[in-house]
């Protein structure tokens, strides 16, 4: 009997569990390109979260989570309509960037002894895909079971890259999780680096300085003074690169250390324990005084922990607040940044007949006082 009574709760906890995947799903129009292209945002709304994502650029425009006296509030960076996100080539909020997210040394690769010559668009190297990537185009886009799917189409030599790439990225809200999944496939050898450039402040205003981190890496990826990997993997051991234990950013954000110094805060790379591939947590963040906490685990090799260091207070979001320094930080699940010219890190190509998955969840609870 008791058998039965316990098969009976584990069916009902998994349609219970079934049905939660379920988040419901509404599309709007959310303004038109200057092209005439039409832009949709598709709201994702579970029992714990409301996630709005939209078609330029594959972005969250919103998410709004439970603080821990179960008050909903904003808890990303971005603007309130179409023309703020068109105006702003440089911050990325909320974007998929790619087809490489991050940079690559002095915009050129080789890919079997080819060089190819991507667009240089920061301090002489090639950022987030070049001057017109991913986040700057408007996907095609259709429900799916809680959530969206979003698909782009990068021809052979768009933006000096090989072969034409098909990428899907399909958002799903699993009651408190949003789930990103990526797949990528081509026709040429390439090399693709997809992530998720989300600004999230769990407190809803103010800067992140605040809020406790936990990277579950012991490397990390040193710069050169122009933001690229010097290719060397130090460990994170007596550096304020160490986030093995919950520490707050502005602990030692402004210590006397020539890497905080090049990026002007946190704006690198860690190496995540367990291999490529593998799902593994890429970081936990608390904050404090609202009690919200954020969980993202990824299948990538590395996180980009970057603390809006370039944010300055001319941008104005959702609410007329002004986007300061440090106001939002990012956790781009990653490959590492130049990978192309770095044999020895997880390679970023991508050959003909793969299909490349990649997954990063971002988890939303809170925590008690
Ligand atoms: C990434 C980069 C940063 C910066 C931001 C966007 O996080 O690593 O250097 O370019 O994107 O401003």
């Amino acid at each position: 009997m008791r058998s039965v009574l316990n098969r009976t709760r584990v069916i009902l906890l998994t349609m219970t569990t079934a049905l939660a995947a379920h988040a419901a799903v509404t599309k709007a129009p959310f303004g038109t390109t200057p092209d005439g292209t039409a832009v949709d945002v598709y709201t994702l709304k579970s029992d714990a979260v409301e996630a709005k994502i939209m078609t330029y650029g594959a972005r969250v425009v919103s998410i709004k989570t439970a603080d821990r006296d179960g008050k909903m509030g904003e808890v990303t960076l971005g603007y309130s309509a179409l023309d703020g996100y068109l105006a702003d080539a440089t911050t990325y909020f909320g974007a998929v960037v790619g087809r490489y997210g991050n940079r690559i040394a002095l915009g050129t690769f080789k890919i079997d002894g080819h060089e190819y010559r991507v667009p240089i668009n920061n301090s002489g190297q090639s950022l987030h895909g070049g001057t017109k990537g991913f986040d700057k185009i408007v996907w095609q886009a259709h429900a799916i079971a809680g959530g969206v799917e979003m698909t782009l189409v990068s021809k052979d030599g768009d933006m000096g890259y090989p072969g034409t790439l098909t990428a899907h990225v399909r958002y799903s809200l699993h009651h408190n999780a949003l789930r990103i999944d990526y797949s990528m496939s081509t026709d040429k050898t390439t090399v693709v680096n997809l992530t998720n450039h989300t600004y999230f402040n769990l407190a809803g205003g103010g800067t992140v300085l605040g809020h406790e981190v936990t990277l579950p890496a012991d490397h990390y990826t040193p710069v050169s003074k122009v933001l690229i990997p010097t290719g060397e993997l130090p460990s994170v051991e007596g550096t304020p690169f160490d986030f093995r234990k919950g520490t707050t950013i502005g602990a030692r954000i402004h210590d006397n250390n020539e890497q905080l110094e090049i990026a002007g805060g946190y704006d690198h790379n860690w190496v995540l324990r367990g291999h490529n591939g593998e799902v593994k947590t890429a970081a936990r963040v608390y904050e404090p005084n609202s009690g919200r906490v954020l969980t993202v685990t990824t299948t990538e090799p590395g996180v980009q922990f970057y603390s809006g260091n370039f944010l300055d207070g001319t941008k104005f979001g959702k609410a007329g607040e002004g986007h300061e320094k440090n106001g939002g930080l990012c956790l781009e699940t990653q490959h590492y940044p130049d990978s192309p010219n770095h044999p020895s890190f997880p390679t970023t190509l991508l050959k003909p007949g793969e299909t490349r998955h990649s997954m990063t969840t971002f988890t939303f609870s809170t925590h008690a006082k």
